[in-house]
């Protein structure tokens, strides 16, 4: 039988209940169509400080400032999938997940200096999707947002599979009249959880554009 796949869902958002944290759940609830566990956490509720550069991590691959970092590092590395959502803010993600990833540079040490892998579960290969949702028309702001998540990913030695980007929803609760896009988010949940699923090399990115 398939084992049963951990989903982390990262909201980065400070509106619980916002537009990114509506589509994050509806892609955990397409993950738990299909059997996975999920687990949604609110990086607002962390208090993670930022990195301070103090090159510790060189050495030993880990962070010696001990703060909320930890127990979602701990998270992070437990799930099997991740989904992380985040509002556009100032053309890229929340300072909330800035400080996050900024902190997974003892990662990208562990990885690409130390050359440590980051093992999984045997015989799942860890992936990823990212959801960004920005207020205005423009789309380039999705382009930063993509950059600086896979970057991260590959510190965290996940594959990043897909991303759902929607613009001009603004509001809180915009995104509820955006049939296509919730739509999206139920299916990306469900295909990162579904065991059989065949993923292509390159990521699927979605641009919703209204
Ligand atoms: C501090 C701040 C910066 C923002 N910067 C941008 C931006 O650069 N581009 C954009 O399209 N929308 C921007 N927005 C709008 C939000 O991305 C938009 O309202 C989004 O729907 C919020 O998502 P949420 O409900 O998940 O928080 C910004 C909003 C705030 C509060």
């Amino acid at each position: 039988m398939a084992p049963r796949l951990k989903v982390l869902g990262i909201a980065a958002g400070p509106r619980k209940g916002g537009n990114s944290d509506t589509l994050l759940q509806r892609a955990l609830l397409g993950a738990e169509s299909l059997g996975a566990r999920t687990e949604e956490i609110y990086l607002s509720d962390f208090q993670v400080t930022p990195c301070t550069e103090c090159n510790h991590c060189l050495t030993g691959g880990s962070c010696n400032v001990i703060d909320d970092f930890q127990p979602i590092l701990g998270k992070i590395l437990n799930a099997d999938r991740v989904i992380f959502a985040t509002p556009v803010f100032f053309m890229t993600v929340t300072a909330q997940a800035k400080l996050l990833i900024d902190r997974c540079q003892c990662l990208w040490v562990r990885r690409h200096r130390l050359h440590r892998p980051i093992i999984g579960r045997p015989g799942i290969e860890r992936r990823a999707a990212v959801i960004a949702v920005g207020g205005s028309r423009g789309k380039k702001m999705f382009d930063s947002v993509r950059w600086t998540l896979e970057t991260w990913l590959d510190a965290l030695d996940m594959k990043y599979t897909a991303g759902l980007f929607v613009n001009r929803v603004d509001e809180p609760g915009a995104i509820l009249n955006h049939r296509e896009a919730l739509a999206h988010a139920t299916r990306l949940g469900r295909h990162l959880a579904d065991p059989a699923s065949r993923f292509p090399e390159t990521p699927t990115n979605i641009l919703l554009d209204e």
